[in-house]
């Protein structure tokens, strides 16, 4: 049914051509984010029908470089603001004062660790996809107030949840499913670090009206 070739001259190109139904297809791969597909109107495959797809797969290929690029970036801006949170958390819990605090300040130790823990994946991932983890540390919201520390905590988890949420998407975008689905499983737990803090500071949402069920 088909002829099959695999053009090895190329560094880290792979090209070959099938021909399916009376219909000539190419296939690039380029790099383990890039398939392209190409209709040849030449038959049968010629050398100028290469250079275009071999062109073309550069051009996108390129691209997706600035897109690596940009995530890995974002992702060190993150692994920042884990070190904060993690350090945040921490110095919370040890400063909340009254005896309605105690339980809230033990979560306050485990959200602690959560973030560490969120900062060895992002280590990971960012090593994985060929960056240098930072080592940098993001500010740290600093209070003596119970409840403007719980503010702040909670504020840091909003923003973290959005960062997050930009990440998957630039992720998914390039074809990277496997990551995004580590930064995924981490914002489920920004999420409910937030609804502990919506909880512990009383915070009550009404942003949706009451659904009207007729059975
Ligand atoms: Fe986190
Ligand atoms: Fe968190």
């Amino acid at each position: 049914m088909a002829k099959n070739r695999q053009d090895d001259c190329i560094p880290a190109v792979h090209f070959f051509c099938i021909e399916l139904v009376g219909i000539h297809l190419h296939y690039l791969w380029i790099t383990q984010f890039q398939l392209d597909l190409d209709l040849c109107h030449t038959r049968p495959c010629c050398i100028q029908c290469i250079k275009f797809v071999v062109w073309r797969g550069w051009s996108v290929n390129l691209a997706n470089q600035q897109a690596l690029e940009q995530i890995v970036h974002g992702l060190n801006l993150d692994l920042a603001w884990e070190y904060a949170a993690g350090i945040q958390y921490a110095q919370h819990a040890s400063l909340l004062r009254g005896a309605a605090y105690f339980a809230v300040a033990e979560e306050l130790q485990e959200h602690s660790k959560d973030e560490f823990g969120h900062a060895i994946v992002l280590n990971e991932l960012i090593q994985y996809l060929g960056g240098i983890p930072t080592t940098r540390v993001a500010p740290v919201a600093v209070s003596m107030d119970n409840n403007e520390m719980l503010r702040q905590d909670l504020q840091g988890e909003y923003d973290a949840i959005r960062r997050y949420l930009q990440r998957i998407h630039q992720l998914e975008a390039v074809g990277m499913y496997d990551s995004a689905q580590k930064i995924r499983d981490i914002v489920v737990t920004e999420q409910e670090h937030a609804i502990d803090l919506e909880l512990a500071l009383g915070i009550e949402k009404n942003l949706v009206p009451p659904t009207q069920l007729t059975f």
